[in-house]
């Protein structure tokens, strides 16, 4: 519809401007063009994105010096028009039509669409038209060749045309070249097509048409005809006997069609042909010996067929020959060594996949010097010739010029040159499937265009050379399936652009070297059937790797193989006979718990070190599921051999941990943080939820890692991951940054910032503590606000707010609030009275809310935390203090203080009267409020920061 209003705008537009210059077309304006007309209204048609045609401009008299056109001085009229590649789309239109002297009309290689229109050719001027490499559809109609007298040369190549060949074409006696190339061309070829006397060149290439070519009588008319390509289409039949009466052809291709019978005797005729393609027919019987008469073949492509017996001795005869290929034939015997004495022009020669024997270029003949002749030779396939056999010779690095070397599947014996890392040029080297032996020669890496090396499949002995780092374009090495041993070299992490290596079934030895981790392109990697031990590298691509790449090797570990590396760490842990019964034993009771934690931890964090870290983690599962074996998470597997006790059903932990670091690095923890874990040394401390380890990431910064101990609870993991990622957010001066945590049914791990000055009840009660100012008190209670501020104001309670879980940076004395949010992952869980059950070292600070079922629980209840904070860190006394006989509950201790009117009595004794009472007497006064029974009676934290700020003194303010 809409190309049909187009259409009609455009032929009433071209039919007001014919009128119009009509009317102007007099006496009075001699100098009009009608040329201008056509060409603006066959602008009109088009779309023209690149404004290649802004030139045409329709205030011109004459288009002459317009882009793409070509006048005739004499006449000023438009003869040649030529707008080669101008991205133009749309119709053609009728507005050409105009143009009555255009002899040549180019318009290739725009995205020109629509059916071809006949009255274009009609006129009898058009010589040349070329319409090729644009978007025509339809069929090649009979009209657009019925007048085509003065024709010379028709291309439409690359288009969309369908249907058959017209029959006129018959008329176009002129026709000198005719290219119908990569259309959709179908059905029998007219037999007015042979009666094309001037015919110089015939492309019919890449389209469907079928049936016979003219067996005799036919082609002799095209004496002119010096290319011919039929070739990728169904043409069937025998070629046409006389083939050879076309004499002055030069460049015959027949190939990919069912062409059957042999090749007709006539084609010796073809004395000029210097391009015969034959490839992919079904032609049949020997290579005939005249072959060695078409002397000016420089390619001879006679692959994918079925030929058979001897190639002929003549072919040596061919000197200007540069590309053979007998491929794929069921050629038999020696290679005429004619071919490797005479045809010094050869550049390509592959006799692949054929039935070839005997020594040719190996016979000791060829070593003295003959090789020599092929100096040019980029391209020797001899692959797949089984009985072909000998011994590669010494001197084969004489062919400098080599880029692909291929003598697979034959029966070479003997060893690899050595000088034949003296190819500089060569960049595939195949070699496999032979029987050659004695080592891999470390003059290999002298190859140093070398992007391919295939030894798989021989008797190769001795080690991989580390030199081979050398061939720094290499992207393949199968040395699969030889006798190699010795280590993998470290070496080979130089070779960035790496994709594929196999190395599997040697006898290859030592550890699997680290550097192969920085092969960052690899796809394949299979080293099984080795003895290689040690560690498989974790993350990225090495997550991703099938067992059976890894298999055969007892002493590798790693997740894939599941195999842990623990066994190779030092192992000071002594498990506890008692608790070889899990399943009966109390959960988190006791010594038990202790060692089961701590090797949970470490379990963890050793499983770990083979998980991809990254924002996109990896979830091994899938890997794991394909593999036959039942296997266990490394850590789950172990962690219930020692008696896990907190995960629920340990028995269904089929998966592997899921690692998520927020900042997106690809952090591993390496083993000397796994180890690092042992250490009863590197234990933070330990609370209600988990236990905290400091480890290092392999960057070596310092981690602290949180192995939560009521993870049994954690049902659903997506529950778990949403709230992290929640977490991970959080960003605030005041609250310890989550940087990852680690997923498994049984096991959660948190990983956060490490903060170096350790936990707040350690600054106010611990061994070595060093007595903090008032100073210092006063900015670890604001800290404490603003954090729990910021953490409300980002919707998050943090429901288990205590000394233990403020955390003192060393250095700036600031201080950070940490383990929030996980109460609240496990409220949704349990009971309140469970969870304030669990929270139960929080005694003292939990709000008295918690113990009453029905008063919903907000972040009033840390509010209520923090105020009992305050408190202890203005007295410095815990929330609960035991005496001899007493309990006492400090809150309730300063309140009788302040009524009593004694509360500065209460500040702590250690800062000894060094305190100004106008700021103390009030930050008490807060913690009261803030501690209050009422929950509503309690600030918010955002006030409670206005307070502070209001109530610290204004000389101290920036200090
Ligand atoms: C050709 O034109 C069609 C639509 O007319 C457009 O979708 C296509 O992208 C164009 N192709 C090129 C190569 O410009
Ligand atoms: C050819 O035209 C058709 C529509 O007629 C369009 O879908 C297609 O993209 C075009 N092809 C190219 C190569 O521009
Ligand atoms: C025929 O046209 C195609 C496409 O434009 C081109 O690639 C080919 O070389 C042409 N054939 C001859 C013989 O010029
Ligand atoms: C290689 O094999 C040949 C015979 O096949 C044998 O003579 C030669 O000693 C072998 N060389 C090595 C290094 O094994």
């Amino acid at each position: 519809m809409e190309m049909w209003l187009h259409d009609a705008l455009v032929s009433l537009s071209f039919f007001f401007l014919y009128f119009q210059a009509a009317s102007v077309t007099s006496a009075e304006d001699p100098t009009f063009n009608d040329d201008v007309l056509g060409l603006i209204v066959f602008k009109a048609g088009l779309e023209d994105p690149l404004s290649k045609l802004a030139s045409w401009n329709s205030e011109d008299y004459d288009p002459c010096s317009w882009v793409g056109c070509v006048c005739d001085p004499a006449t000023n009229q438009v003869t040649e028009l030529r707008l080669e590649g101008f991205s133009l789309s749309g119709h053609m239109g009728r507005g050409l039509l105009r143009l009555q002297s255009l002899h040549t009309l180019v318009l290739s290689n725009n995205n020109l669409t629509g059916a071809l229109n006949s009255e274009l050719t009609q006129r009898g001027t058009l010589q040349v038209l070329d319409f090729s490499g644009n978007n025509l559809s339809g069929g090649i109609p009979e009209g657009f060749l019925e007048q085509c007298g003065s024709l010379r040369s028709v291309s439409l190549g690359r288009n969309r045309l369908t249907g058959p060949l017209p029959v006129s074409l018959s008329y176009c006696s002129t026709l000198t070249h005719l290219n119908l190339s990569s259309n959709q061309l179908s059905g029998r070829l007219p037999r007015e097509l042979w009666f094309l006397k001037s015919l110089k060149s015939l492309d019919l290439s890449h389209n469907f048409l079928q049936g016979d070519l003219p067996s005799s009588g036919l082609l002799g008319a095209l004496y002119d005809l010096r290319h011919l390509d039929l070739s990728t289409n169904s043409f069937s039949g025998h070629l046409p006997s006389d083939i050879g009466a076309c004499s002055s052809l030069t460049w015959l291709d027949l190939s990919h069609n069912y062409f059957s019978g042999n090749l007709p005797v006539s084609m010796k005729s073809l004395r000029s042909c210097s391009f015969l393609r034959l490839r992919g027919n079904s032609l049949l019987g020997e290579i005939p010996d005249w072959i060695g008469e078409m002397g000016s073949l420089e390619t001879l492509d006679l692959s994918a067929n079925n030929f058979s017996g001897n190639a002929p001795f003549s072919l040596g005869n061919l000197l200007s020959l540069k590309d053979l290929n007998l491929s794929s034939n069921f050629l038999a015997g020696e290679i005429p060594h004619s071919i490797i004495s005479n045809c010094s022009n050869l550049l390509s020669f592959d006799a692949s996949m054929n039935s070839f024997t005997g020594w040719m270029l190996f016979s000791s003949q060829s070593l003295s010097g003959n090789l020599g002749f092929l100096q040019a030779l980029r391209l020797l396939d001899l692959s797949s010739n089984a009985l072909f056999s000998g011994e590669i010779p010494s001197n084969i690095w004489i062919l400098t010029s080599l880029v692909h070397l291929n003598l697979s599947t034959n029966s070479l014996f003997g060893s690899i040159p050595s000088p034949i890392g003296r190819l500089k040029l060569v960049e595939i080297l195949d070699l496999s499937s032979n029987l050659l032996n004695g080592t891999l020669p470390s003059e290999i890496g002298g190859a140093l265009s070398l992007k391919q090396l295939n030894l798989q499949r021989n008797h190769l002995t001795g080690h991989i050379p580390p030199l081979i780092s050398s061939c720094s374009a290499l992207n393949t090495i199968d040395l699969s399936e030889n006798k190699l041993s010795g280590g993998i070299p470290g070496s080979i992490g130089s070779l960035s652009n790496l994709q594929y290596i196999d190395l599997s079934r040697n006898n290859l030895s030592g550890s699997l070297p680290k550097q192969v981790e920085k092969l960052t392109h690899l796809v394949t990697f299979n080293i099984s059937h080795n003895s290689i031990t040690g560690e498989l590298p974790a993350g990225g691509f090495f997550n991703t790797i099938p067992l059976s790449a890894v298999t055969g090797n007892p002493s590798l570990c790693g997740s894939v193989v599941n195999r842990s590396c623990l066994s190779v760490h030092p192992k000071p842990i002594v498990l506890n006979p008692n608790s070889s019964n899990p399943a009966s034993g109390p959960p988190l009771s006791g010594q038990i718990r202790k060692s089961v934690l701590s090797i949970s931890a470490l379990i963890a964090i050793g499983a770990a070190a083979f998980i991809a870290i990254g924002v996109v983690a990896v979830t091994l599962l899938n890997v794991h599921a394909r593999s036959r074996v039942s296997r266990h998470d490394a850590g789950a597997a172990l962690a219930m051999s020692v008696g896990e006790t907190f995960s629920c059903s340990p028995s269904k932990d089929q998966e592997f941990g899921k690692l998520v670091m927020f900042s997106g690095e690809a952090d591993v923890f390496d083993t000397a943080g796994a180890n690092a874990l042992l250490n009863k040394d590197c234990e933070l401390g330990r609370g209600g939820f988990g236990v905290v380890y400091k480890t290092s990431l392999q960057d070596g910064r310092p981690v602290a890692v949180k192995k939560l101990t009521v993870s049994g609870l954690i049902k659903s993991q997506e529950e778990f991951e949403r709230e992290m990622r929640k977490l991970g957010k959080l960003r605030h001066r005041n609250v310890v940054e989550i940087k990852g945590y680690y997923w498994t049914q049984s096991l959660q791990l948190l990983i956060h910032e490490f903060v170096s000055g350790g936990s707040l009840y350690r600054r106010l009660h611990g061994d070595e503590c060093v007595c903090l100012t008032w100073r210092q008190r006063f900015s670890i209670i604001l800290g404490i606000a603003r954090g729990l501020a910021y953490l409300h104001g980002s919707n998050i309670t943090h429901y288990n707010l205590k000394a233990t879980n403020v955390l003192i940076d060393a250095a700036t004395g600031e201080a950070k609030v940490s383990d929030f949010g996980l109460a609240r992952l496990l409220a949704s869980a349990l009971d309140r009275c469970v969870l304030s059950g669990k929270v139960q070292s929080a005694l003292g600070y939990t709000a008295p809310e918690f113990a009453c079922r029905t008063v919903k629980i907000t972040e009033k209840c840390d509010v209520y935390g923090f105020g009992i904070l305050v408190l202890e860190v203005v007295t410095g006394k815990r929330p609960v203090e035991y005496a001899e006989d007493d309990v006492m509950v400090l809150c309730e201790t300063v309140r009788e203080g302040l009524e009593e009117g004694r509360v500065e009595e209460c500040v702590d004794a250690m800062l000894r009267g060094d305190f100004p009472a106008e700021e103390a007497i009030p930050v008490i006064k807060l913690g009261l409020v803030c501690g209050s029974q009422v929950p509503s009676n309690r600030p918010e934290m955002e006030e409670v920061v206005k307070i502070l700020e209001l109530i610290q003194c204004p000389s101290q303010e920036f200090e």
